[in-house]
């Protein structure tokens, strides 16, 4: 297995305890960053900026581990003030990991505080709108919305395939960059097929396993979007 960086360490823990936080965690966290990494290869980003994505991503929602389980476990909709509790894994998240000179972990922390913002401003933490936000949290808030949309809870089943293809369309300008909606539809049976590899690598070989095998299939060019395919 290839040697790990310190960065890639402390992201690989980070998933892990993120992960742990509520049943089911880890998996979307997973498929999300394959999602997210399989979008950035098709918007022939550099192979860094590919890779970092890929990396950062399962971190997004670290955050929830400060947001207390009568707001996080909560099986039912949360109330305007539990939204606002659960809102704050934003910045929570990336404060734990900001406060470093390291490039990755400061991406990190910058896709973990603007995954929620919206393409029009009306998103959270810091309401930025356009171009303002982040690619990196352009395309996460993308593969991030898509994957919880199909998740089942507690509460509701997963949304149908198709009703979530809709509502990125719909969504587009609004929630999401047109640029990254029109690029997401045009390669649905390529996000489907990432989408599925890195669930079965978690349901394969466990949680800790699979994280591992993750980020080590992390190489060192767009070679990793192959390898993380075959895994499946
Ligand atoms: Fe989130
Ligand atoms: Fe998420």
């Amino acid at each position: 297995m290839a040697q790990q960086s310190r960065p890639h360490i402390i992201l690989a823990s980070l998933t892990l305890a993120g992960g742990a936080r509520y049943p089911s965690a880890l998996g979307h966290l997973i498929r999300t960053a394959a999602v997210a990494a399989y979008l950035a290869n098709v918007l022939e980003l550099d192979d860094a900026e590919q890779r970092h994505i890929y990396l950062v991503a399962p971190v997004h929602d670290v955050g929830k581990l400060g947001i207390p389980d009568d707001v996080l476990l909560k099986p039912a909709s949360l109330t305007d003030a539990e939204h606002e509790i659960m809102q704050r894994h934003s910045n929570i998240g990336a404060d734990l990991l900001a406060g470093t000179t390291d490039p990755l972990l400061q991406m990190a922390a910058t896709v973990a505080r603007h995954h929620h913002e919206h393409f029009d401003g009306s998103g959270y933490p810091a309401g930025l709108a356009g171009e303002d936000v982040p690619l990196s949290a352009r395309i996460v808030a993308i593969a991030d919305a898509f994957d919880a949309m199909l998740e089942p809870r507690v509460y509701r089943e997963g949304m149908p395939e198709d009703d979530a293809i809709d509502t990125l369309a719909d969504e587009s300008g609004r929630y999401f960059d047109p640029t990254l909606v029109e690029c997401f539809l045009k390669n649905v049976s390529g996000v489907r097929r990432v989408r599925a590899a890195a669930e079965s690598l978690v349901q394969q070989y466990g949680d800790v396993s699979g994280v591992i095998r993750f980020y080590a299939a992390r190489g060192e060019s767009p070679a990793f979007l192959r390898h993380i395919q075959t895994l499946g």
